[in-house]
């Protein structure tokens, strides 16, 4: 049995594209989202977040099932088309949706964990160059102080960004996220601004607004294992580990790149001159805490056919409905590697989850007992960690509804509630009710 303790925060997550809907509503205006979802073949089945959960309308039903799971903090994003529609215009229409989400959750007792930007970029940023553009920055900062000064009073944590690797290098690189581009010079860019924009941000939250909740970012993290031990499959791994981890953890926490990845770029990007005098201090500006969404370790090997040498290898893990590896022990590992290289800051798991083939039963039931079994096994994990001493404050279960997975579209289903997207009703799924359990009795 494992017991966790009376401050641990257990909590659930979403994100605004993936779940409001009310595209046009209240004076939003377009993201890079709504854009790209409407080109054909960029989203699976040709789906868009337009109408999403209708969560914009339902969001008192949703604040009912958060309730009914018992959770202590609810983690939900702000749509920046929503504050910003364009560009200098604050919308403060747009502001009040939040204001009386994060009130109502108050309310209840839940507390309110807030991203500033899980990727919905207005459309009106993107036309002017968006993140590739230094400016970029400038109006990041904007949208970020409105709403650190509408909503920091109902707001318990602030995250800066969710993933960035995901925005910059699927988005600018490998071209299947929003605005879908191909060009590593533009990712190494807009990764740079993003990183810019959340030290700027922090240092704003707290030297210039005197704020003082806990502000932090997240990145998506796995801990990377070579195929094999030939040279050419540990050349390989370390390629990929410095591409999706690295490139953003040595920033944050060292205040530089990492030089193997500079090397390895530099065959593609021209020049770094990008990266201004002050920025790595602005970029390593001390946060409260660090964000951690987890979902698998990687595999991977050596290919002379990619550009940076690693492909994804075979491996014989048993896999989520998205083909990730279940690798519970990997995550203690990366935890691991965090606190002896990187950082002894207070973690929160701010996602981990998985999508499986759900059955929606007549009688309104869900037997996902595979989404269930990997939630044991990921906190029986944090669990033995904190055993340990590693200082895991809190889990944010992906996700509390069924929503727009981007590019997978509504075809991949990672919620524990299940959402019947033409009568948009909910259906809390076996895993909810377990959680429900476990974050009742604080054991497993
Ligand atoms: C993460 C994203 C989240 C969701 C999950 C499955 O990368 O932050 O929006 O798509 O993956």
């Amino acid at each position: 049995m494992k017991q966790f303790s009376k401050d641990f925060i257990f909590g659930t997550a979403t994100s605004s594209y993936q779940i409001e809907g009310a595209a046009n509503e209240a004076g939003r205006t377009p993201s890079i989202w709504d854009e790209f979802s409407k080109i054909p073949g960029k989203v699976w089945n040709g789906d868009t977040g337009d109408i999403a959960c209708d969560h914009y309308h339902r969001f008192e039903e949703d604040i009912e099932i958060i309730k009914a799971l018992g959770v202590d903090s609810y983690r939900f994003s702000i749509a920046w088309p929503r504050i910003f529609p364009y560009e200098g215009q604050y919308n403060p229409e747009g502001m009040e949706f939040y204001k009386k989400l994060a009130a109502k959750l108050n309310e209840a007792g839940i507390k309110p964990f807030v991203t500033l930007y899980h990727w919905d970029m207005p459309k009106w940023a993107h036309d002017k160059g968006g993140w590739v553009n230094r400016d970029s920055v400038q109006w990041f900062l904007e949208y970020a102080e409105k709403c650190f000064e509408e909503l920091d009073g109902l707001v318990s944590m602030w995250i800066t960004h969710n993933e960035p690797w995901c925005a910059a290098l699927l988005g600018y690189y490998e071209g299947v996220h929003a605005p879908g581009h191909k060009d590593l010079e533009e990712a190494a860019k807009v990764s740079h601004h993003l990183l810019l924009s959340h030290g700027k941000a922090v240092k704003l939250y707290k030297n210039k607004l005197e704020l003082d909740k806990p502000i932090g970012i997240t990145l998506n993290l796995s801990p990377v294992y070579p195929a094999s031990d030939s040279v050419e499959d540990l050349l390989a791994a370390n390629n990929f580990d410095g591409y999706l981890n690295r490139w953003f953890l040595n920033p944050i926490f060292k205040g530089s790149y990492p030089s193997d990845m500079m090397n390895l770029y530099s065959k593609q990007i021209k020049s770094f001159d990008y990266i201004q005098q002050g920025d790595l201090l602005d970029i390593s500006t001390p946060c409260d805490f660090f964000g951690i969404n987890f979902y698998n370790r990687a595999l991977i090997r050596y290919s002379s056919e990619s550009t940076l040498l690693f492909e994804p290898g075979e491996s014989d893990y048993p896999k989520t409905g998205m083909g990730w590896d279940v690798s519970p022990n990997e995550f203690k590992e990366l935890i691991h590697t965090l606190r002896r290289d990187y950082t002894d800051l207070p973690i929160y798991i701010t996602e981990n989850g998985a999508s499986y083939e759900d059955v929606l039963e007549e009688d309104g039931s869900v037997h996902d007992s595979e989404r269930k079994d990997y939630m044991e096994q990921h906190l029986e994990a944090i669990a033995v960690l904190n055993e340990e001493g590693m200082n895991i404050r809190g889990y944010y279960l992906w996700s509390l509804l069924d929503n727009f997975e981007w590019a997978f579209g509504y075809n991949k289903r990672f919620g524990i509630t299940y959402v019947d997207f033409t009568t948009q009703k909910r259906y809390m799924k076996d895993s909810a009710k377990r959680y429900a359990e476990i974050v009742h009795c604080r054991q497993l």
